[in-house]
């Protein structure tokens, strides 16, 4: 029980990644406050792991509105009086080759992934330093190194990446360790709109690219939500206390 009595927030947490990784805090102890703009995945989500008894709140916040943010996370401490662990799995995906690539296909992507990141952080900083201790941890991406057809999404998690190593030096003396997740190719319904991008990508046959990647993945296989959401969790818990401003890319390759 790594996370007992421990407040976690997750956004993007009423699926995928974000769901998979609020399942197994509350399974090791922690309350968790689940931000999306989901609001009736939210509530299945959040009602399936109250059976870990513990308390689940969900909050409907876009994670680019700095004043909803700043408002559910207030709302959190006023509720748990702190805030021990943040992970940011909001994210989305809006693809397209540069020459299509429109402003608002940018500023979206870019709003969301790394602002949000940014916006969230700053919220609950004043918390996690208040109590000099605080982990939190951003998703970035195996996109982050290129991606064709993602220039929007890729400067998006390259930013995250430049976002960890700063904050890490910024918040470390206040006891706030901050890292983040680079995932590759998981199965989530994120890569049910990645196959409904794909033309605009430039690829023909989306599932016969998937099986090659496959193929050629020294692990021979996608990745699962867990597989993302279990390093998530070592990086949030005490036992990566002296690890800060790292990403862990997790796509079962070197
Ligand atoms: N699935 C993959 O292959 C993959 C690979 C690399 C990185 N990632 C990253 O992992 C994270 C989670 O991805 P996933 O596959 O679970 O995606 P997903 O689409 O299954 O879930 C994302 C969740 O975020 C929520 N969300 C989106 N925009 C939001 C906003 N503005 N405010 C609040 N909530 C918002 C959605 O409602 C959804 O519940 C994302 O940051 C994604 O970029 C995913």
């Amino acid at each position: 029980m790594r996370f007992k009595q421990k407040v976690a927030i997750v956004t993007g947490g009423a699926r995928g990644i974000g769901a998979e990784t609020a399942r197994l805090l509350a399974i090791e102890g922690a309350h968790v406050a689940l931000f999306d703009l989901n609001e009736p995945q939210l509530k299945e989500t959040a009602d399936s792991l109250r059976i870990y008894g513990n308390e689940v709140l969900t909050f409907i916040v876009n994670i680019k509105d700095r004043a909803q943010v700043q408002q559910a996370v207030q709302q959190v401490v006023a509720h748990f009086k702190k805030v021990d662990v943040l992970v940011n799995c909001a994210g989305v995906l809006k693809d397209n080759l540069l020459p299509n690539m429109t402003e608002e296909e940018w500023d979206c992507v870019i709003d969301i992934n790394l602002k949000g990141s940014y916006i969230l952080a700053q919220a609950v900083e004043p918390y996690m330093v208040q109590k000099r201790s605080g982990k939190i941890v951003l998703i970035s991406s195996q996109a982050a190194l290129g991606a064709k057809g993602r220039v929007n999404y890729a400067a998006s998690k390259a930013g995250v990446q430049g976002i960890t190593r700063t904050l890490a030096i910024e918040l470390g003396p206040s006891g706030i360790n901050v890292n983040s997740v680079a995932p590759g190719f998981i199965d989530t319904e994120m890569s049910a709109v990645s196959e409904k991008f794909s033309n605009k990508r430039g690829i023909k046959n989306f599932q016969k690219v998937k099986q090659e990647m496959i193929n050629s993945n020294p692990i021979r296989r996608t990745g699962k939500p867990e597989d993302i959401a279990y390093t998530i969790l070592f990086l949030a818990s005490e036992q990566a206390s002296y690890i800060t401003g790292q990403t862990i890319y997790v796509t079962g390759a070197p």
